[in-house]
């Protein structure tokens, strides 16, 4: 995680570097730093968020035209001003600032702590600077050269960026695992672990690739592989816009992005579906379509709101494609040795495209010759680089840390990928095709109808604010929607919530109910809405506080629950894309009740890069 943003040109450095890492603060935000060129190196760090450092750095001189900035989300040793980065080598020369895990540091440091280098803090990356430093002086090199001899001797994973006393003009980058985009201006360069500190003044940008340093030095860019085999960069121009990664007059990124869902799950079958023409393609699916259909197993590996992305889409490629679907932990998957080979298809979802675990996963399925089909958010992200075919999710930037949009995005790409394959494989009726197409289009309308449900919901989030326990259950495609409100709510209100299959309830967590235990019930008009009527009664014998999800014009559930929440009807294929939206809200609306930082929680970050 942490988030880095450097800059070299003729403009102050500080502004733009203070502005950088606030759009970055997704990724950490538990202390930041930086340093600047003004007279000699000079580093300025403190614990806590971005504005404390900018307001520690009013009080400063800090005229320079380079200069770099670090957010941090503390691995190696707590958040405090001696961990923050940059971080300086022994000699006070050059400075680093690092995003990811140096796993062999313990080593690195006991052998450099023997040829005298000294150390302020308890980093990883205070270890990898003066291993720089160590070569630097031991092979009488230039940084550069340095920099890229380290890369051979350190094992993990790196963004870094170097500044140096000895060469004011020049900064140096260098990746492994951990993204690294740099931003070319005119006669100005900008680096950062992603492209919104930059787009504001360029939409030219190189992303650097795994093993890659970059040197930019009196406006020139030369880019090396560790090997020192000179690469032409491959410039890309950015689709974003800036409004984009602003608030627009939300209080917060995550309420904007709950309702941006209309507009985002549109983007996400544009081009890709028009019913009335009978139009289904996805690009991505094309190319590999005779894999898809002749494909013997699905594996979907992800991590977090993205792993409940991947269940909802077992339930649907399972039921539309016929095709056997396993949905795995990408952190497990990549750990247990698992079966596989070139017919199994594994499907990545990701929004960011740089979670470590997933990222590792899908390499690993790559070399036991599976194919390998990426679903993420961030364009030119490492997963989307690294695997075989694709599908983006053109959800735009997602800067809450809870995720939201990029999940209804998610599975409006999975359903349509369910759709195509069954459709080819012929496991789907041309007529129930139609019909879905048709269904799929109403969704982003009965998503905005859905939206109108946030007053009622503020006034059920009053009453259940003080809760220390939640419970969500659902069943069929709605059980995954249970997990995901049930995360959705520990993530930012703190509150402890459970999701499971309702119909699991009773083989452990009915012994929670009782009067105090909200539970919250999707129970929309499904195959299995008979059954999920027993589950409330069930829950109301116990006393527990039901808040129900039911489907618009439902008589029996209301006349149980607490509460009720009316969606819009819809197939059960699709109705995650429904019964997740109060959820959100609830949590949301939850969440700033309590006082807490609903876009940062306390101890999360949007971007793992970390296993
Ligand atoms: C973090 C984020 C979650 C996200 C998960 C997977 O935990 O806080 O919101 O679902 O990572 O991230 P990915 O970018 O791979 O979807």
């Amino acid at each position: 995680m942490c988030g880095i943003v450097a800059y070299v040109g003729h403009r102050e450095a500080s502004p733009i570097i203070i502005k950088g890492l606030k759009r970055l603060e997704y990724r950490g935000y538990d202390s930041a730093g930086i340093a600047l060129m003004n007279g000699k190196l000079n580093i300025y760090k403190k614990k806590g968020k971005v504005a404390e450092l900018e307001a520690f750095i009013a009080t400063q001189d800090t005229h320079s035209s380079i200069g770099m900035g670090h957010t941090r989300w503390a691995t190696h040793g707590e958040p405090n001003d001696e961990n923050a980065h940059p971080h300086y080598s022994t000699s006070g020369n050059i400075a680093i600032i690092h995003n990811g895990i140096i796993e062999n540091y313990a080593s690195l440091k006991k052998l450099l702590m023997e040829k005298g280098h000294t150390f302020k803090s308890e980093t990883d990356s205070e270890v990898f600077i003066n291993l720089i430093e160590d070569i630097r002086t031991n092979n009488n090199c230039t940084l550069p050269e340095a920099v890229r001899l380290a890369m051979h001797e350190v094992v993990g994973a790196y963004a870094i960026v170097v500044l140096s006393q000895d060469s004011p003009n020049q900064l140096i980058a260098a990746r492994k695992g951990s993204p690294l985009v740099v931003g070319i201006g005119e006669g100005e360069y900008f680096l950062a672990s992603d492209a919104t500190p930059i787009i504001e003044y360029t939409n030219e940008v190189v992303y650097l690739n795994d093993f890659e340093l970059a040197i930019i030095n009196n406006g020139q860019l030369d880019i090396r592989t560790k090997e020192d085999v000179q690469q032409t960069p491959y410039v890309q121009k950015l689709e974003m816009e800036l409004e984009s990664i602003e608030k627009g007059g939300y209080e917060h990124f995550m309420l904007k992005e709950i309702f941006e869902q209309p507009r985002s799950i549109l983007d996400s079958m544009r081009g890709r579906m028009i019913a009335e023409s009978d139009h289904l393609m996805m690009a991505g699916i094309r190319e590999f379509e005779n894999k898809f259909v002749n494909a013997n197993r699905i594996i979907i590996v992800a991590c977090g709101t993205s792993w409940h992305a991947g269940l909802v889409a077992e339930y649907l490629i399972e039921d539309l494609a016929r095709i056997p679907v396993e949905v795995e932990y990408a952190s497990e998957f990549r750990y247990r040795n698992p079966i596989l080979n070139e017919r199994d298809i594994v499907i990545a979802i990701s929004q960011s495209g740089e979670t470590a675990d997933t990222l590792a996963a899908l390499e690993l399925a790559k070399s036991k010759g599976a194919t390998i089909f990426g679903i993420c958010n961030v364009v030119g992200s490492s997963i989307a680089r690294a695997t075989d075919a694709g599908a983006y999710t053109h959800a735009g930037p997602e800067i809450g840390v809870a995720s939201t949009k990029a999940f209804t995005a998610q599975v409006t790409v999975l359903t349509l990928i369910a759709m195509i394959i069954g459709s080819k494989r012929g496991t789907l009726e041309t007529t129930k095709l139609r019909e879905l197409m048709v269904e799929l289009e109403t969704i982003p309308s009965k998503v905005e109808e859905a939206l109108q449900l946030n007053e009622q919901i503020v006034q059920i989030s009053e009453q259940y604010k003080d809760a220390t326990n939640f419970l969500y259950l659902g069943r069929g495609y709605n059980f995954p929607v249970a997990l995901e409100g049930a995360l959705k709510l520990k993530e930012i209100s703190y509150i402890h919530a459970e999701g499971y299959p309702a119909a699991e309830m009773k083989h452990g967590p009915i012994a929670l109910i009782d009067e105090q235990m909200p539970v919250v019930v999707i129970a929309t008009k499904d195959s299995s809405y008979e059954k999920i009527v027993s589950n409330v009664q069930e829950v109301k014998a116990r006393k527990g506080k039901v808040i129900a999800v039911v489907t618009e014009g439902d008589t029996t559930i209301p006349a149980m629950a607490d509460h009720v929440i009316e969606i819009p009807e819809t197939s059960e294929h699709l109705m995650p894309l429904l019964s997740v939206i109060p959820l959100q809200l609830l949590s949301y609306h939850i969440a700033v009740m309590r006082g807490c930082n609903v876009d940062q929680p306390r101890n999360l970050a949007k971007s793992v890069t970390v296993e």
